[in-house]
């Protein structure tokens, strides 16, 4: 696995040169796709010069628990929390709440839970944030995953129509439930803007550069590309983790955004 401990080149991150990329700081998710709660606060301190928020996702999230996401805040950067919450309304709404309460910058929930379900993760979160004077996180919906092909959207998930016109579906139903936005590919990011409107946030995986492998990802973009086409943030993991010179690799990548 790329991002395990020893993976990166340590040596070089160690010598991290915090450098002149701040402004693309806040566009850059970085994915702590790790199962190892003192590497991952070793690879937040190195990274904090040049992102302004981590992802914290079900790996992490199992080993760490909140006690990650209070090291991510000590250090004064967000959280988005990627646990995808895909279950009944009520169920779904204590979680959202419970993330609330932990104080995460962004949640996400899956779409095809469906209208009540976004819904009611939304007005209880509301609600609390309001009578407990918590910042409200930004609460968006997955909806296509990025390593999903239409065939297998077809054929396994059994969905019939392609897969711009399930997500297009998808978006504006995360839209009537108020929710801020969706986790969507590049590749659809441009049809969501304009069903979905200018506020309406696009978070865009399954970023890969011209020099980095697919691996699992079926539907990918240059981060150069998904931010042409209207995505707000690029998520990241591998294609800066799994290199052998992680902060040359994120350079690389800011420099690229910076032309976008
Ligand atoms: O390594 P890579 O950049 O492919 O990692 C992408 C990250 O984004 C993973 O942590 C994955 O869980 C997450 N993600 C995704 N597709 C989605 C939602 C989240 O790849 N639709």
């Amino acid at each position: 696995m790329p991002t395990k401990r020893g993976s990166i080149r340590r040596s070089r991150v160690l010598s991290c040169r915090r450098s002149k990329t701040m402004s693309v700081n806040e566009k850059l998710i970085l994915a702590l796709d790790i199962d190892d709660c003192e590497y991952a606060v070793e690879i937040i301190d190195k990274f904090s010069g040049y992102v302004d928020i981590f992802k914290v996702g079900l790996e992490l999230y199992t080993v760490a628990g909140p006690a990650i996401i209070r090291e991510i805040h000590n250090r004064s950067r967000k959280v988005f929390l990627d646990l995808k919450f895909h279950d009944i309304p009520t169920t779904v709404a204590k979680a959202g709440i419970a993330a609330a309460r932990l104080g995460v910058f962004m949640f996400n929930v899956h779409a095809s839970g469906g209208l009540d379900m976004m819904r009611r993760c939304r007005d209880d979160v509301v609600n609390v944030c309001l009578k407990e004077n918590l910042s409200r996180p930004k609460i968006i919906a997955v909806t296509v995953l990025t390593s999903m092909s239409q065939e297998v959207l077809k054929n396994e998930v059994g969905i019939n129509h392609s897969m711009n016109t399930h997500v297009r579906h998808l978006s504006g139903l995360t839209l009537k439930a108020g929710l801020d936005g969706v986790v969507a590919s590049g590749r659809e990011a441009a049809m969501i803007r304009g069903h979905c409107g200018r506020g309406f946030l696009i978070v865009t995986p399954g970023i890969r550069t011209s020099w980095t492998p697919q691996d699992d990802q079926m539907r990918t973009m240059t981060p150069k590309q998904a931010l042409r086409e209207g995505a707000d943030y690029l998520v990241m993991g591998r294609a800066i983790l799994g290199q052998s010179d992680p902060l040359k690799a994120i350079e690389l990548i800011n420099s690229e955004i910076l032309t976008a």
